[in-house]
C-alpha cells in the first residue's frame, strides 16, 4: 500500500508543487492550509489531493487534525513541514506580534506537527521528515530578524531530531530554498527585487517551486535512508553554505 505523505501549507506555492510531485511518485498525499478556503478547494478539484484546514502554530489543532487525517488516510509516514509566512520589517519597526506570528508558524509549527506524528513513526520504525527552511536562515536577511531566526531554528531542530530518529528508521532533513517564484515574492518591492536580490543570484533567475519539490521527492524516498540531519541548499548559487 502506498505510504501517506502530509504536506503543510501544501495547497499553494512551493507546498502545492511538493504535494503534486509526491502524488506523481505514487504517494497518498494530503495537504494542510491555514486560511484560503477558495484556493484549497480549487487545488483539490484540480489535483484530487485532499486538503485540511488548521493552524500549525496551534498544538491542539495539530493533534486533532492529524488524528482526523490518519482516520481517513492511514498513518502518516512522510511529513513535509512547509507552511511558512513572512512579516518583513526592519528590526526597529518590527512589532512583537510580527515576531510571534513568524516564530509560531515557521518554528513552533515544526515542533507541533512533528511531535504529533513522532510516536507513530517510532512504533512503525519508518519515517521521513522534510523541513523547508530557507537560504535566509543560513545567511540572515535585511528586514527578516523574525524569519531568519525561525528558519535557522528549523535547521537546529532538524539536526537534533535526526540523531533521535536514526535508530528508529526515521530520517530528518532540511531543504533551504533560495528565492523561488511564488506569491511570497510579491511582497518584495520591485526595485529591491531587481536591484538588490536578482543580481545576487548567479544563475540569474528565481527558482521554480518544482525544483524544490524534486529535492523533497529525493529525501522522502526509501532509497534516501542513509541521508539524515543534512541541509540541502537549492538557491541558484546565491549562498554557498
Ligand atoms: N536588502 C538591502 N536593503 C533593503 C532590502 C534588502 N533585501 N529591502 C529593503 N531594503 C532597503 C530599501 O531599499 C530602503 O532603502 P532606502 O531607504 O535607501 O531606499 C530601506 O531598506 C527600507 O527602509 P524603510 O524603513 O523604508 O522600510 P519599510 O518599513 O518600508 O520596509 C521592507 C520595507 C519590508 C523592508 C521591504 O523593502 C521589503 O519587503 N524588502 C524585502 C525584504 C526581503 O528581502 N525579504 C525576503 C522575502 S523572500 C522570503 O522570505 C522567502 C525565502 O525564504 C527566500
Amino acid at each position: 500500500m502506498a505510504r501517506t505523505a502530509l504536506v503543510t501549507g501544501g495547497s499553494r506555492g512551493i507546498g502545492a508543487a511538493i504535494s503534486k510531485a509526491l502524488k506523481a511518485e505514487g504517494y497518498n498525499v494530503v495537504a494542510t492550509y491555514a486560511g484560503n478556503d477558495e484556493k484549497a478547494r480549487a487545488f483539490t478539484d484540480e489535483t484530487g489531493i485532499a486538503t485540511y484546514k488548521w493552524d500549525v502554530g496551534d498544538y491542539e489543532a495539530c493533534k486533532a487534525g492529524i488524528a482526523h487525517v490518519e482516520e481517513e488516510h492511514g498513518p502518516v509516514d512522510i511529513l513535509v513541514n512547509n507552511a511558512g509566512i513572512t512579516r518583513d520589517a526592519p528590526f526597529h519597526k518590527m512589532t512583537p506580534q510580527q515576531w510571534r506570528e513568524v516564530i509560531d508558524t515557521n518554528l513552533t509549527g515544526l515542533f507541533n506537527m512533528t511531535h504529533c506524528v513522532w510516536p507513530g513513526l517510532r512504533e512503525r520504525k519508518f519515517g521521513r521528515i522534510v523541513n523547508i527552511s530557507s537560504i535566509n536562515g543560513q545567511k540572515g536577511q535585511f528586514a527578516q530578524a523574525n524569519y531568519a531566526a525561525a528558519k535557522a531554528g528549523d535547521i537546529g531542530f532538524t539536526k537534533a531530531l535526526a540523531q533521535e530518529g536514526a535508530r528508529a528508521g526515521i530520517t530528518v532533513n532540511a531543504i533551504c530554498p533560495g528565492y523561488i517564484n511564488t506569491e511570497m515574492m510579491s511582497t518584495i518591492p520591485e526595485k529591491v527585487m531587481n536591484e538588490v536580490i536578482l543580481p545576487q543570484i548567479p544563475v540569474g533567475r528565481l527558482g521554480e517551486a518544482e525544483e524544490i519539490a524534486r529535492c523533497v521527492v529525493f529525501l522522502a524516498s526509501e532509497q534516501a535512508g542513509f541521508i539524515t540531519g543534512s541541509t540541502l541548499s537549492a538557491n541558484g548559487g546565491q549562498y554557498l553554505a
